[in-house]
C-alpha cells in the first residue's frame, strides 16, 4: 500500500463567531470542525455529504490551507502543511487546486476564457512562455468540451454549464496532485448539471484526479465518488465506500439522507399529469 496523498488527525478548527462582536475585545472564537481524522488515496474520488452548516466548506478550504486550523494536523504528499505560512504554501499551490461553487464570481470578467486558464500556467512555471501556455490552454479548453475559438470570449458571453467548463480546465490544466470540488454543480440548470457530472466522470477515468467532492445531493455523489464521508456538527458520522454506504447505511443519519434522494426514474410531474 502506498501512503495516502492526504492524512487528516485530529482536526479542528475554529473561527472568530460572526454572532457575537463584543466591544473593545477580539470576537469569541466558535468551534467548527472537533478532531476530523480520515485519508484520502492518490487517484480516489471523496465525497462529503452532510446538511447545510454541517462544516463540509471549512473542512475543504482547511485541507487545501486556506484556512488555518486550531488542532489537529494535515500531511500532503508526506509533507506536514498542518500550520505552514502562505509563503511556504506556494510551492505546493500548483498541486491543491480549488474548483469553486459559483464560477461567475471566481473567474476575473477582465480576462478572456484563453488567458483565465493560461495565467496560472505561467505563474506557476507550468509553460515556459506566453505562446505554450495558450497552447495548453486551448487544448485543455478541449478536454473539458469547449471549442479552443472559446479561447478569446470572456465568462460573461458564457452559459452557467460553459463558465464552470473554464473553472474546471483552469484547475486541472496545471495537473495537480489534488482538486477541492465544492458544491460544483449546485447553481446549474439540471441539463448542464448532467453534463458537468459525465465531463467529470470522464476526466476521473482518464486523468486518474485525486478529488474532494463536496455535494449536498447525495445522487450526485452516488454517481461520482468512490468513498463517502457523512458530515454532521462538524464531525465525521461515516466514512465508507460508496456502495455498502447507500446499500447498508450505518448511521441512522446517513439513512435519512438517502431517504431524502429524489428517485431519478420518476418524472416529478406525473401526478398533476394523471
Ligand atoms: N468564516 C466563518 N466564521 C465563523 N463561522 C463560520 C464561518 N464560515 C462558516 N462558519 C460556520 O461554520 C459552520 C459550518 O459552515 P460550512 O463549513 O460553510 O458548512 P457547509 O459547507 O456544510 O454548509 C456553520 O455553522 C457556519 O455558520
Ligand atoms: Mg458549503
Amino acid at each position: 500500500m502506498s501512503a495516502p496523498l492526504f492524512s487528516v488527525e485530529g482536526l479542528s478548527v475554529a473561527l472568530p463567531d460572526p454572532n457575537r462582536k463584543p466591544l473593545f475585545r477580539p470576537r469569541p472564537m466558535v468551534e467548527i470542525l472537533h478532531e476530523i481524522g480520515f485519508e484520502i488515496a492518490e487517484g480516489e474520488v471523496v465525497g462529503v455529504v452532510g446538511e447545510s452548516g454541517s462544516g463540509k466548506t471549512t473542512l475543504g478550504r482547511t485541507l487545501v490551507r486556506l484556512i488555518d486550523p486550531t488542532g489537529g494536523a494535515i500531511h500532503f504528499a508526506g509533507t506536514d502543511i498542518t500550520h505552514r505560512d502562505d509563503n511556504a504554501l506556494r510551492p505546493l499551490r500548483r498541486d491543491l487546486q480549488v474548483i469553486f461553487q459559483d464560477p461567475l464570481s471566481s473567474l476575473n470578467p477582465r480576462l478572456t476564457v484563453g488567458r483565465t486558464i493560461a495565467r496560472p500556467l505561467l505563474f506557476h512555471g507550468v509553460a515556459a512562455s506566453a505562446s505554450e501556455a495558450h497552447d495548453l490552454a486551448a487544448a485543455t479548453l478541449e478536454i473539458v468540451g469547449l471549442p479552443p475559438a472559446f479561447s478569446a470570449r470572456y465568462p460573461h458571453e458564457l452559459s452557467g454549464g460553459q463558465r464552470q467548463r473554464v473553472g474546471i480546465a483552469r484547475a486541472i490544466a496545471l495537473k495537480p496532485r489534488f482538486v477541492l470540488a465544492d458544491e460544483i454543480v449546485s447553481g446549474l440548470d439540471v441539463s448542464s448539471q448532467a453534463q458537468i457530472l459525465s465531463l467529470l466522470e470522464r476526466l476521473k477515468s482518464e486523468l486518474k484526479l485525486t478529488v474532494l467532492f463536496i455535494s449536498h445531493d447525495l445522487s450526485v455523489v452516488r454517481r461520482l465518488c468512490d468513498r463517502v464521508i457523512v458530515m454532521r456538527g462538524g464531525r465525521i458520522l461515516e466514512n465508507r465506500p460508496t456502495g455498502p454506504l447507500f446499500d447498508h447505511p450505518e448511521h441512522p443519519y446517513t439513512a435519512e439522507l438517502k431517504a431524502a434522494i429524489p428517485l431519478p426514474e420518476i418524472d416529478p410531474d406525473w401526478l398533476a399529469a394523471t
